[in-house]
């Protein structure tokens, strides 16, 4: 009995078809179980982290990033799929990231979240805190690995933009393109067909601030494959928005039906790994800033220090030419 809950608990199937991974767990609340059915969950660079600015490390080879093709995601309408463990897109290899160490190709996006009541539901938190939802963009390494499925067990296969969703005042019309159909594909195993949106209007407008680091995939197998690029900046949506995606969808096919809410897994011990940002954080710049300023006070004071004893002394050697001048006077 016992190893059949945990069977069901932990199924996960990765299809060949495009390699998105369909969940088919009656229970998915089940975490602390991972790691005995997929040993690479209890390993040790998991994601998702807490980012802890005041110990991450300034790297200013990390470029802002550029992805390509997201304006326009082709002319086909994207899959939509409610897979019992998250809602997720599709997305074309037209969509491209430059700016990694290789080329890396999109495949899908799904968004994790909270349940009602709860002002969390991110997966990453920033210092110590989550936000209420959040969205996963994946990416493989198209010019190693023919699929997402062969790319998802290599290091650095993967490629994931990780953005924090926050509740702001004003309707998000990007997340809309989303949100809108999810009455579409309440129950497991739904899907519907989305015409192309602008994809780009679902990150935060401002890429070029972000935290990396080496994790894995958050849902089993784990696999410690992905490279991480979590932004700094925030995106928006409504409550009314937050409320839709929290209420609408179910993790089952029928009765009884079970919400699909508070699907984020909880954050992973870093270890030994580093956390790297693109940007320096608000403390290290004020804190130069405040060097500098301190550097230029004390040239400032030396100067006028410098010039103060030398008009004494050119003042000294005046008095003393004019007394020998009325010395010789005499
Ligand atoms: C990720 O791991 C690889 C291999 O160990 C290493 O070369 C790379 O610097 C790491 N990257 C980050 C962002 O930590």
């Amino acid at each position: 009995m016992l190893f059949f809950t945990l069977l069901l608990e932990v199924i996960w199937i990765l299809t060949a078809n495009g390699g998105r991974y369909i969940w088919v767990s009656v229970c998915p609340h089940g975490q602390d179980h991972w790691p005995a059915s997929y040993p690479e969950c209890g390993s040790n660079a998991q994601s998702p982290i807490n980012i802890q600015t005041d110990s991450v490390t300034f790297d200013p080879d990390l470029l802002p990033l550029q992805p390509h093709g997201y304006e326009q995601p082709g002319t086909e309408p994207l899959n939509l799929h409610n897979n019992g463990h998250t809602v997720q897109l599709s997305l074309p290899s037209t969509l491209y990231l430059e700016g990694l160490p290789r080329k890396y190709v999109a495949a899908q996006l799904h968004l994790h979240w909270g349940q009602k009541g709860t002002p969390w539901g991110s997966e990453h938190l920033i210092n110590g805190k989550a936000t209420a939802a959040e969205l996963h963009i994946v990416h493989y390494d198209s010019e190693s690995y023919e699929s997402l499925s062969e790319a998802a067990q290599r290091p650095q296969g993967l490629a994931v933009l990780g953005i924090l969703i926050e509740v702001g005042e004003t309707k998000n019309p990007a997340y809309e393109h989303i949100l809108s159909h999810l009455h579409e594909i309440k129950h497991k195993d739904q899907k519907t067909s989305v015409p192309p949106f602008n994809v780009r209007g679902l990150l935060p407008p401002l890429l070029a601030q972000y935290f990396r680091y080496n994790g894995s995939l958050t849902t089993p197998p784990c696999y410690q494959s992905v490279l991480w690029t979590v932004f700094h900046r925030r995106a928006q949506i409504s409550t009314e928005q937050l409320e839709r995606l929290r209420e609408t969808l179910f993790s089952t096919e029928e009765e009884p039906s079970e919400p699909l809410v508070q699907n984020y897994r909880a954050p992973q011990p870093l270890n030994q790994r580093m956390v790297f940002a693109s940007f320096i954080q608000g403390e290290m710049l004020s804190l130069g800033v405040g060097i500098l300023v301190g550097c230029l006070c004390l040239l400032l004071a030396v100067y006028f220090i410098a010039r103060k004893i030398r008009r004494k002394r050119l003042r000294n050697r005046k008095s003393v030419v004019f007394t020998s001048a009325r010395a010789t006077e005499a």
